[in-house]
């Protein structure tokens, strides 16, 4: 799809026009003429069979690209004179809300209360053996309630009041935890104001907080909440992930702001303090952090998994507090900065805005080199909408920005992190371009001299007939539609919902289960599917969240008063009453 803008049809000669009065022999001459054209054309129709015939792949990309639609660039002025229109596209939401009903109600079904479900086992299972704490439950109330799906939220609600307990003795995923479970939550408390959420939603910020007795105040990677005890992570040198300990920010300091206690705000804000002091000259972060030193570990560098969100937090913490902790700006500035200087590229031939990954290799004498690997996760197809965001909130030039913006209403800033945003969303939607219309977990692109033959850019490294890579999956992941949604609300472009809908539509096609759910595909690029029994919570706390939003009117969460948790979960934007940053 991406070279749609380069190809472009030769315009034919225009005919000549004919005189009135022929003769005979002017006549029979057009005969003539019309008889070798007859030919030519016959001739020309042949040779692009055969040429389709030997090229369908070629092709098939091209019609792909016709139907799909592409946005190249962003042509500021272009875009700012087409007519908006954010009203809610109606049959389509209501199709979304459809498709979530028939995930919640064969959960309901088989697992109600389990953390996880398995749709075609039609089983549940839990986290831990110690029991459930409603990872799957509380990570959907806020999309039904945003749906208006009263009867199901009924029944979940009094699930939360009967059946939730964080009196677990079990290892839990601190960040997980904290995503899902408190950020969903909240953000029930805050679409409802009933007390139930916020008691059960402080209880485990309690229990979470003790993960933060370390020496310099970065959270273990897991917990224990029956025993309120932090547990180190023994896979990875006892370092913890820079992404976790920077993405329980928007959740802890809610807590704060809704309950009026200052603990959970100074233990979030703190780790942002030992991160800033932390800095590498890069100004880019690695994925691992010691605990006992505060300070990066020596590791890859990426905005894929365990990098991901705390990008995105830094924006969004700028965001919560209503741009008034300053500290965060910096930091995201910086960071963007630092992105666009070592890990963004573009592709080979089809001219694909991606980002890379480096990692460090020792050689002989233990000298440390940086090499590129050029992978992207499917995580970091966040990272688009992410950045449109951010052009408008910290790459503003004034205090008004339009729907979509105009060229003058971006610091230079801005205008680079638009674009890089707008082709980052374009290229997640090329990876989309599949047998199924779905884009696998991680893709790679090709480099010069890499020995790789592929139909575009970008491929799924080890796919090959008869072999499944686990790079070739897709688990009803949200970042895409995520970005989509962010850009359609700044936009108003109906491309991002046209892309939108064409991945709900793939996901009703191949992932959705006979007997009630959806599950995973093993393969995207393989018909017919295989899948793999699990439906990931955030299909319902996020993708179809943000389909449902792509789809309502922007009155609907607007984005000038709310900011989304990393699953989804939306926070209102207030202004800070309990500090105003460090610095
Ligand atoms: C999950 O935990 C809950 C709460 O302890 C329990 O009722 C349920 O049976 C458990 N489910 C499974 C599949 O073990």
């Amino acid at each position: 799809m991406a070279d749609s803008g380069v190809r472009k049809r030769k315009n034919a000669k225009s005919s000549e026009d004919s005189g009135n009065n022929d003769s005979a022999a002017e006549r029979a001459r057009k005969d003539s003429d019309a008889a070798i054209l007859k030919h030519v054309l016959l001739a020309v129709v042949i040779s692009a069979s055969i040429f389709l015939y030997h090229n369908w792949d070629y092709a098939r990309t091209f019609i792909r690209a016709k139907t799909r639609g592409s946005i190249e660039g962003w042509d500021f002025e272009a875009k700012s004179k087409m007519s908006v229109d954010l009203s809610a596209d109606a049959p389509k939401r209501d199709a979304v809300v459809a498709a979530f009903k028939y995930a919640w109600s064969a959960y309901e079904r088989d697992a109600m209360g389990d953390d996880e479900y398995h749709p075609i086992g039609k089983s549940g299972s839990n986290l831990t053996d110690a029991g459930g704490i409603g990872y799957t439950v509380v990570d959907s109330i806020d999309t039904m309630l945003l749906m208006g799906v009263d009867e199901e939220y009924a029944r979940a609600r009094k699930w939360v009041a009967e059946g939730l307990s964080f009196d677990r003795q079990g290892n839990f995923n601190t960040f997980e935890t904290t995503i899902r479970v408190l950020g969903g939550l909240l953000s029930a408390y805050d679409l409802t104001h009933d007390d139930i959420y916020l008691e059960r939603a402080k209880d485990l910020g309690d229990r979470l907080i003790s993960a933060f007795s370390t020496p310099m105040g970065l959270p273990l990677s897991q917990i224990n909440l029956a025993k309120r005890e932090g547990v180190p992570d023994q896979d990875n040198r006892g370092l913890v992930s820079t992404a976790e300990v920077s993405t329980l920010q928007l959740e802890l300091k809610y807590l704060s702001y809704l309950t009026d206690e200052e603990v959970y705000w100074e233990k979030a804000e703190n780790v942002m303090k030992v991160i800033k002091d932390a800095r590498i000259p890069t100004g880019l972060a690695s994925i691992f952090l010691d605990p006992n030193e505060g300070k990066f570990a020596i590791g890859p560098i990426r905005l894929g998994s365990r990098g991901d969100s705390y990008y995105e937090y830094l924006l969004k913490q700028y965001i919560q507090t209503d741009r008034a902790e300053p500290v965060y700006r910096e930091m995201y500035d910086d960071a963007m900065t630092a992105v666009h200087t070592h890990l963004i590229r573009k592709s080979e031939t089809e001219g694909l805005t991606y980002t890379t990954e480096i990692i460090p290799e020792r050689d002989r004498q233990g000298k440390i080199n940086w090499r590129m690997i050029p992978k992207q996760d499917h995580l970091v197809c966040f990272f688009g909408g992410s950045l449109m965001l951010g052009a408008v909130t910290t790459g503003a030039a004034g205090d008004h920005v339009s729907v979509p913006p105009r060229e003058d209403e971006l610091t230079a800033q801005g205008k680079r992190d638009w674009l890089t945003g707008v082709e980052l969303v374009r290229t997640c939607m090329a990876t989309h371009e599949t047998a199924t219309g779905l884009s696998p977990e991680i893709v790679h692109f090709r480099t010069p001299n890499d020995g790789i033959t592929s139909e575009h850019d970008w491929y799924i490294k080890g796919a090959r007939p008869g072999h499944t890579p686990y790079d070739a999956r897709y688990i009803l992941r949200p970042e895409t539609v995520e970005s989509l949604f962010i850009a359609f609300r700044l936009t108003g472009d109906p491309q991002y919902r046209k892309w939108g809908w064409g991945i709900f539509e793939a996901i009703e096609k191949h992932c959705r289960i006979e007997s009630g759910g959806y599950a995973s595909v093993l393969n995207v690029d393989a018909l017919p599917v295989e899948l793999e029994d699990k439906m990931e919570t955030f299909l319902m706390s996020e993708t179809l969240k943000y389909l449902y939003l792509l789809f309502s009117d922007d009155s609907v969460v607007p984005l000038s008063k709310y900011v989304f948790n990393t699953e989804a979960h939306p926070f209102p934007i207030f202004h800070p009453t309990i500090r105003t940053g460090f610095s």
